[in-house]
């Protein structure tokens, strides 16, 4: 991690200084503030929902060193505030500032809102069963935070994520695009994925092109047809049999359980994978990542991979899935359509 004093010590601020010429940070690859010559990152992201996930996600963002202020807020306001004086000893050797927020409108003026905020599911409980008591804690947060200004990406964590997703694009659809209403979707279960393919063949994580399809839950498809290790189908090798593919995607889909029946909660992983998201977004890097967010050809919101950037999805990336994967993938699609319909047919916005 860098220090901030190496942050004002830009080589490429000071050849360019005097010459009209904007620097450019050497780090972030953005324009740094012309102004000032300042280095320090500039960006807001409000946290709604400060327990195991919510405090993880900030954590992460703490070490990324890419965020000017992390305001956090949950309805616990003396947990919340417990939450943001830890944060703040663990930010001091970052250019990142953590604020304890009583209310969600005060977070209006955010470039990105994380939701955490809900009940998380009990050992065993699916996390479709999540979902009644979750719509209703996503409509009174809503209520109170729209409006958001028009360059703000909403970032929704809290299960069953897909089907939040999806009622919340719904909701907002005269208010806001949905490029900008993403949802975190099968991104920690194909990193879990590509950790187990890659320890079978023991290639770094970095060589492995897999993905989780889908639902995040128990309807997600590992989509073997357009999986690749270092370029190469997993038809070619021999240790993939068939029965290890639906063992590595099996130990994918379980892990979330395996962790919540030990310790209660999964943070460090969704932590990690929400506050990437968030980088990729800052920084405009366009990587492709498979969160959740709308499929034209689909009609709902899924997990797959898309472009995300400054302005959240540019681009639902084309995959040429078999027909097995894709038989699959319809009847994950239709889990979450089915569900969405119920919940928006039933609970209105305003
Ligand atoms: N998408 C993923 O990959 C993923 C991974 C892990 C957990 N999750 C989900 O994230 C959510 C949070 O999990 P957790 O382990 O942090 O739970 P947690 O119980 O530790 O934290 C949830 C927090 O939300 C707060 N909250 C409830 N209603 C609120 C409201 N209206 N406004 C503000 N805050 C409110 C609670 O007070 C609580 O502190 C759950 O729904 C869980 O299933 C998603």
């Amino acid at each position: 991690m860098q220090s901030v004093s190496t942050w004002r010590r830009s080589p490429l601020k000071a050849a360019t200084k005097g010459r009209g010429v904007q620097p450019r940070c050497q780090r972030l690859h953005v324009r740094c503030n012309a102004r000032t010559g300042c280095n320090l990152p500039t960006k807001q992201i409000g946290i709604i929902g400060s327990g195991s996930v919510g405090s993880a996600i900030a954590s992460s963002l703490i070490h990324k060193n890419i965020v000017k202020n992390i305001y956090m807020n949950d309805i616990n306001h003396e947990m919340c505030r417990g939450v943001v004086l830890d944060l703040e000893d663990e930010a001091f050797i970052t250019g990142t500032h953590v604020h304890h927020t009583m209310a969600v409108n005060e977070l209006r003026d955010c470039d990105i809102i994380i939701i955490t905020a809900g009940a998380k599911q009990k050992p065993d409980e699916p996390r479709n069963n999540l979902i009644e008591r979750n719509a209703i804690i996503m409509k009174n947060i809503l209520v109170h935070l729209l409006p958001l200004k028009d360059t703000c990406i909403i970032l929704l964590v809290s299960n069953p994520v897909d089907i939040l997703t999806n009622i919340v694009q719904t909701w907002c659809e005269d208010f806001m695009d949905r490029s900008r209403i993403i949802g975190s979707g099968t991104y920690l279960d194909t990193q879990r994925l590509r950790v187990a393919l890659s320890k079978e063949l023991d290639v770094s994580v970095n060589s492995v092109h897999a993905y989780i399809l889908g639902e995040h839950g128990d309807s997600q498809v590992f989509a073997r047809s357009v999986s690749r290790i270092g370029g190469s189908p997993l038809t070619n090798f021999p240790e993939f049999t068939q029965q290890k593919l639906y063992d590595v995607e099996d130990e994918a889909k379980g892990k979330a359980y395996e962790i919540i029946k030990r310790i209660g909660a999964t943070s460090h992983g969704i932590g990690e994978c929400v506050a990437s998201i968030c980088e990729s977004i800052i920084l405009d890097k366009n990587e492709v990542m498979s969160v959740t967010s709308y499929h034209p050809k689909y009609q709902t919101c899924i997990g797959w991979p898309v472009v995300i950037g400054a302005n959240g999805v540019s681009r639902v990336m084309p995959l040429d899935l078999q027909q097995d994967d894709e038989d699959r993938l319809l009847r994950s699609v239709e889990v979450i359509k089915e569900i969405s319909a119920d919940v928006v047919q039933n609970i209105n916005l305003f």
